[in-house]
């Protein structure tokens, strides 16, 4: 026996790789009601070699459906989720929302899988930031070793991260670069993204900071130990799809190198490819339609006592997100809902 899976946000980025992946993983689907917004009704997407046609969100009943993958942002969330939740579905939501809400677990698998047993408070599971979500499938492992006192990380995150407009947004800026006369009009971004980078994501806060570099923070102490410190630069470049982080840890107890990089090879979820040659590292094209967060350029940082830098690299529409909501879906099934 199988279960009753609703994706929300089915005609969307994350949505349609929700699909994706649950296909390509063979969850036991019994039944499948993909939805979006009503400008979207009866729009066709794929699972598997199935073709599906959109429902309307507003008008579904959850009544009898075992979870529902939410990838509609945060004020469609606000509205649906409780009616969900209410319904006896288990909603495995994307957005912000829910995800610093003390009854609401915020679970990456590879981390904190045992948080699923929190579900019974709300009905409602948080799926992390997509920044984050890379970042702390690598930490874990080297806080359970050397304990992290302090991390310093930049990013560099893809256009995806911001939705289906902002790809479009990159594509036809960059069109319009080489033929000055196409029609474009910026709508997603506050500066060009085509040839450049935007040292902002998401709204500024009273600090100085963004809400993005503070989803980071917060994030990472509820998902790994409150204890760690981080403070995080987020930008965005112009490139489609997959994010990068560059990662400087201090640890309290010292952690060598090649001891980091011998853990890392071994922890779930993480592939490491780090050669110090001519590309001996992996780079975000290369990372796209992969499960795994890439690591490179492991190495000491000689300036402080106990410290290592390392570059980061995921898939943002899976490891941040669909591949993420998918593995707490097993979690769930495995430890909560038993059926299968
Ligand atoms: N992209 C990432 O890397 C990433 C990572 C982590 C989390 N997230 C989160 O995942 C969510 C979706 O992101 P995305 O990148 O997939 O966005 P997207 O490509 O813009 O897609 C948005 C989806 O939500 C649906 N939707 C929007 N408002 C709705 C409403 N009122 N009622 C019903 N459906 C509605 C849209 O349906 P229509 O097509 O009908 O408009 C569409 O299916 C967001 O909360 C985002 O913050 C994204």
């Amino acid at each position: 026996m199988g279960y009753r899976v609703v994706v929300a946000g089915a005609t969307g980025n994350v949505g349609r790789e929700m699909l994706n992946i649950l296909a390509e993983r063979q969850f036991p689907v019994d039944e499948i009601a993909v939805l979006a917004s009503r400008r979207s009704l009866g729009t066709e997407v794929s699972f598997g070699d199935m073709t599906l046609k959109t429902q309307d969100l507003d008008t579904f009943d959850f009544e009898g459906w075992d979870f529902a993958l939410f990838a509609i942002g945060s004020d469609a969330t606000k509205k649906y989720a409780p009616v969900a939740a209410k319904a006896g579905c288990v909603v495995i939501d994307n957005s912000s929302l829910y995800r610093y809400d003390p009854d609401v677990p915020l679970i990456v698998p590879e981390c904190n899988a045992d948080a699923i047993h929190q579900v019974s408070k709300k009905n409602i599971i948080a799926n992390p930031n997509c920044s984050t979500a890379q970042m702390v499938v690598a930490l874990k492992p080297l806080h359970d070793r050397a304990r992290i006192k302090r991390v310093v990380v930049s990013t560099y995150q893809s256009v995806s991260g911001s939705g289906k407009d902002a790809i479009d947004e990159l594509w036809d800026q960059t069109k319009a670069v080489y033929n000055p006369t196409a029609d474009y009009e910026r709508k997603v971004y506050p500066k060009d993204i085509a040839f450049n980078v935007i040292p902002h994501i998401d709204v500024f806060l009273e600090d100085g900071s963004t809400k993005e570099e503070w989803k980071m923070v917060a994030e990472t102490k509820k998902i790994i130990d409150p204890a760690i410190k981080v403070t995080a630069t987020c930008v965005r470049v112009p490139v489609f799809v997959g994010h990068s982080e560059a990662i400087n840890i201090e640890f309290e107890d010292h952690l060598d190198e090649d001891e980091a990089r011998d853990i890392l090879r071994e922890s779930p979820g993480i592939m490491v490819i780090d050669k110090r040659e001519d590309g001996g590292y992996v780079t975000p094209k290369e990372c796209v339609g992969d499960f795994a967060t890439f690591i490179s350029r492991i190495r000491q940082d000689s300036t402080i006592d106990n410290g290592l830098n390392l570059w980061c690299v995921s898939d943002n529409l899976r490891k941040g997100a669909a591949l993420n909501a998918v593995q707490i879906a097993e979690v769930l099934g495995r430890e909560v809902l038993k059926k299968g």
